[in-house]
């Protein structure tokens, strides 16, 4: 190999690269589900998903305080008012698209509403009542 194949084996290999790395990030709210439910082991429950999302577990907010009981709307933050862009795929394409912003915001805010994480079986149930709900 000289020189210049080098090079181009080089460039042909990151342009591979981020096009893999774009390319992991965009997946379907199906794909999401089911790799939560594989972890977990078990089909997921969506009555058990709304439940969760609906009850407050000791604490001063419910999922629902901040997104709303059927978060097919937009929801409204609890303490900042700020809007939060309905959380139901089927209302907003953007939603469960992004593994890891999607695992950032289910760790952040189990965290906040049941003091610890939520467990891939409780995020499969979670989202498989969100995918439920349709127009
Ligand atoms: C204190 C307000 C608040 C509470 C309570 C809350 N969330 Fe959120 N949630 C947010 C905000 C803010 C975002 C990020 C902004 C956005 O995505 O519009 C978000 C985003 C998310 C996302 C990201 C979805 C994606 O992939 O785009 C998920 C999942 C989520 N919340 C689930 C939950 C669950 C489950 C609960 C209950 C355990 C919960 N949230 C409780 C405020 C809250």
């Amino acid at each position: 190999m000289n020189q210049s194949t080098i090079t181009r084996c080089v460039a042909a290999l990151l342009l591979g690269g981020a096009v893999l790395a774009t390319g992991a990030q965009a997946v379907a709210p199906a794909e999401i589900l089911a790799g939560y439910s594989a972890q977990a082991g078990a089909p997921p429950s969506p009555a058990r998903g709304q439940q969760l999302f609906n009850t407050r577990h000791g604490g001063e907010w419910s999922c629902a305080s901040c997104h709303g009981a059927a978060p097919t709307q937009a929801g409204k933050h609890a303490s900042t008012g700020k809007a939060i862009g309905a959380l139901a795929p089927a209302f907003n394409a953007e939603r469960f698209t992004d593994l890891a912003r999607t695992d950032k915001w289910f760790r952040r805010n189990c965290n906040d509403v049941m003091g610890r994480e939520c467990t891939y079986a409780e995020k499969a149930d979670v989202l498989s009542w969100l995918l439920a709900l349709k127009p």
